[in-house]
């Protein structure tokens, strides 16, 4: 039974598996749905899906295109609460939830028709490992799917000390151009990419929904002083992310892994 004090010593990450929150990627499933029609998963399509946190999206691919997924999160509790989700959505079968860390999986070479790591890469130091990680477990002519969240405008610095405290990680602000340099290469070409900016919510907007998440039943079951650090953790953070996000977007991206090394695009083109 988690304590006060087990409670107190959790980043973000780790309160998602106790609340038992459906931590989305960014653009929700509108994005996951996005990524698959335009990624071309079937049946016998094979996705890493890399920091699946409680599971949402490794769910949604095998409900959405019946493929098997292997779903993988450094966050043991987190994935109790995947396996639990894949159970009860009926798809647990073609799902394998498994401790594991995205710079070193340990996955043989040219595994996964599909990687799909969301925001997640921007959360782990060793970006750089990790995306030739990705690169090196994909097929060639597989791809790599991700979401990348920015700034959009200039946060202040002390909102980026409290994230990076929320979140215990040393965030850098980060722009657009950033993630896009930072994922397309020789061997990844961009196949899709859409922009979106975060809605502004309202403090009652989060109130509301941190309230519903509270009362979840099985919650009822912890001593009432680690209830209480909970709920003042938890809210605090949520009202914190709101004018994080206030101030961010995110690119719904998908380049594919070339057999061959080809030349940038030059004359590249946007919707009018
Ligand atoms: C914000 S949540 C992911 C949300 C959502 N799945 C997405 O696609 O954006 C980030 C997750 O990444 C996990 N994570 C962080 N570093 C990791 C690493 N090196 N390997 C695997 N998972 C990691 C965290 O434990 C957390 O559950």
């Amino acid at each position: 039974m988690l304590t006060a004090n087990d409670i107190d010593a959790m980043d973000y990450n780790q309160l998602i598996g106790v609340v038992r929150e459906t931590n989305r990627p960014p653009g929700g499933l509108r994005s996951i749905a996005l990524l698959a029609r335009h990624g071309f998963l079937a049946r016998d399509s094979h996705v890493l899906e890399i920091g699946t946190s409680t599971g949402i999206t490794a769910v949604e691919l095998a409900k959405l295109a019946g493929c098997r997924v292997t779903a993988i999160d450094i966050n043991e509790e987190s994935l109790r609460e995947a396996r639990r989700r894949a159970e009860d959505e009926g798809v647990a079968h073609l799902i394998s939830f498994e401790r594991n860390d995205a710079t070193d999986t340990g996955y043989d070479a040219g595994s996964f028709d599909m990687v799909f790591c969301g925001n997640v890469t921007s959360l782990i130091p060793d970006r750089e490992r990790a995306l030739a990680e990705y690169t090196r477990v994909l097929k060639p002519g597989g791809f790599l799917a991700a979401v990348p969240m920015y700034y959009v405008d200039r946060p202040s610095d002390r909102l980026i000390a409290d994230v990076s405290e929320a979140i215990q990680v040393d965030i850098q602000p980060h722009y657009q151009d950033f993630w896009l340099d930072f994922f397309s290469g020789p061997q990844r070409q961009t196949y899709l990419s859409r922009a979106f900016r975060f809605d502004t919510l309202r403090p009652a907007d989060v109130d509301r929904f941190v309230d519903d998440i509270l009362r979840r039943p099985h919650l009822a079951e912890l001593p009432a002083d680690a209830r209480e650090v909970l709920a003042k953790k938890y809210r605090e953070h949520m009202q914190l992310f709101r004018v994080n996000l206030s101030h961010m977007g995110f690119t719904v991206l998908l380049l594919r892994k070339e057999r061959v090394e080809v030349e940038p695009e030059l004359f590249t083109s946007s919707p009018v």
